[in-house]
């Protein structure tokens, strides 16, 4: 059993949990957002599904939940390539990246939550953030116009932009705006990606862009990092498009064994003019890391806490004929999720000098136990991010049944088939930022549950306080770091999905408090979360309509009756935008 079947049976729905065992704080408030693909049996990779969000209330009672039970909701974003898709599904097709259609590719959003304040956002590597009502989870608006992240980069105009970007922008808390990023394709000097940085000020219709001087590479930047003063950017490595199998063909391209880093100024972008080339120090790091997260204080350098996915490749999908790498059939509800760790993941922590380009492995850990590194929990507080305390990682475990031989044969040479003998348990391990040190760890022994993204939740005054002080339900009151709170750790389980909360300080000493659905609900694959304090309601901002992205050389390619779902997906958003 190598992964649960719930993972891509199960449906994503709405019900209330209990408290099944120990006790629930009382200072905890909150949500913490998922989001998640919703698996189409028309796609090949479960990972490009169009994305919903699910809200977890850290307070019984709310969101609809009667008393004593907690509310786990979820909403489809319904973006306008949603809405075209409901509309017209039958001219949308499939490929091994997600959906094409005359429209152009609809934005799956559907990877991270992330939150900027009382706004929130849904993100995805191939599409543009896009902003969701924090109240109602309704989908607001795409940020940037087309226009403004460079027009299309495959030349014709579409309602639906092609803008591959980054899962992971980054809020910056000194200028008040997001940074991410815009990949653009280029022939020369060879084929490959164009790196830009974008930025936006959170208000108005317009993104500035600029690209990096001479960057071209081959894969794609899903974590955009910051210090004070830098940007941290990489070559992701772990997902590597296939001209070759997006036309038919059989995989061929592999991942690498080490990505160039990119350090970009700050200020030098925003002193520049968009559209101007800047110059950024370009450094190596293996392995490649899908996640990566720098210490904001940069007064001492920029130190990076280095998520290695070795030997992970994200674009290989499992498919129901394959056999795994001991030659057993897949599990047929494996299918279409990906291939999993071929190699234990690496976590450093990295230092780099940016005047002197050296990269230099402050603490490096390699242990055997350490497969499949799958999300991490961490303080997103200002000060949290300036003074990291502890970082809490999970390890999903070595899953041989989620390895297949055709990953095995097209890796044959770099990976070590004795490591993939057994599966082996999941882990919630704590570390301490800096040294690496292991603080504290709880074991998954069922190799059957498959533990998904935790997020790091900081403590917040109790209920006496609030009566007290006067002061409302989502004030904080810890010390920032990543040690002072609790950690949410959902639990993939076919005899029901789960929720264990942990003291932030102590995971190893176990979950202060589990939760489940009332009826033991399953919930299906789920991806990144984050935190969101209570009572964010949608605020006043001029944000881009679709109805503005209408003009008639992105209509030139629609027939009459795709012309008229345009018109009624913009006139529809419309009306929602002026309730
Ligand atoms: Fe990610």
């Amino acid at each position: 059993m190598p992964t649960p079947d719930s993972l891509t049976t199960a449906q994503h729905h709405d019900f209330d949990l209990e408290v099944t065992s120990g006790a629930w704080p009382s200072d905890i408030a909150g949500e913490v957002i998922f989001s998640a693909p919703r698996f189409d049996d028309a796609l090949p990779s479960g990972l490009f599904g169009f994305g919903c969000v699910a809200r977890l209330a850290l307070r019984p009672a709310t969101h609809g939940a009667p008393a004593d039970r907690f509310a786990w909701r979820v909403r489809t974003i319904e973006s306008p390539g949603k809405r075209l898709h409901d509309l017209v599904p039958d001219v949308f097709t499939a490929n091994s990246v997600g959906y094409q259609s005359p429209f152009g590719p609809p934005n799956a959003s559907n990877t991270a939550p992330l939150v900027w304040g009382d706004r929130l956002f849904s993100t995805w590597d191939a599409g543009r953030p896009v902003e969701l009502d924090p109240a109602t989870l309704d989908y607001l608006a795409d940020v940037g116009s087309i226009d403004s992240w460079g027009g299309p980069i495959f030349g014709t105009e579409t309602m639906l932009p092609t803008i591959l970007s980054s899962a992971h922008p980054v809020i910056d808390p000194d200028r008040n705006g997001m940074w991410s990023t815009r990949l653009r394709p280029v022939l020369s000097p060879s084929f490959g990606m164009a790196l830009s940085v974008m930025w936006w000020d959170g208000e108005g219709t317009e993104v500035a862009v600029w690209p990096l001087r001479d960057i071209v590479f081959g894969g794609s930047t899903h974590t955009v990092s910051q210090t004070r003063d830098w940007l941290v950017l990489s070559d992701s490595g772990n997902f590597r498009a296939d001209p070759g199998e997006m036309f038919g063909g059989e995989r061929t391209v592999t991942v690498e064994d080490d990505a160039p880093v990119w350090l970009v100024r700050k200020d030098q972008l925003l002193a520049t003019p968009p559209g101007t080339p800047v110059d950024a120090i370009c450094l190596r790091v293996a392995p490649p890391s899908g996640h990566f997260y720098a210490r904001y204080d940069d007064s001492e350098g920029i130190s990076v806490i280095w998520e290695g996915m070795d030997l992970t490749d994200l674009g290989l999908s499992l498919r129901p004929d394959d056999l795994d790498i001991h030659g057993r059939p897949i599990a047929p509800t494996a299918a279409r999720l990906y291939n999993m760790a071929m190699a234990p993941s690496t976590l450093m922590e990295v230092h780099f000098d940016p005047t002197s380009g050296a990269v230099t492995e402050r603490a490096v850990r390699r242990d055997e136990w350490a497969f499949n590194l799958q999300l991490s929990a961490m303080d997103w507080s200002v000060a949290g991010q300036e003074h990291p305390t502890y970082h809490h990682v999970d390890f999903q475990g070595c899953r041989p049944g989620a390895v297949s031989q055709r990953a095995a044969t097209l890796y044959d040479g770099r990976i070590d088939r004795a490591q993939l003998g057994e599966e082996t348990p999941g882990r919630l391990v704590t570390f301490r930022r800096g040294s690496l040190e292991v603080v504290s760890a709880w074991e998954y022994p069922d190799t059957a549950e498959l533990i998904s993204s935790p997020t790091f939740v900081p403590r917040t005054r109790s209920t006496d306080d609030r009566s007290e002080g006067g002061t409302h339900a989502g004030d904080t009151a810890n010390h920032p770091g990543g040690h002072d709170g609790y950690v949410v750790q959902p639990v993939l389980s076919d005899s029901g999905f789960r929720v264990e909360l942990f003291d932030a300080a102590a995971v190893g000493a176990g979950p202060i408090a589990t939760l489940r659905g009332t009826r033991r609900e399953c919930v299906p694959l789920i991806l990144h979360s984050a935190w969101q304090a209570d009572g964010a309601v949608r605020r006043d901002a001029d944000r881009l309509r679709f109805s503005d992205e209408i003009n008639e050389a992105r209509l030139a390619g629609l027939d009459d009756a795709q012309r008229r779902a345009v018109q009624q997906v913009a006139s529809d958003l419309d009306a929602q935008a002026s309730r």
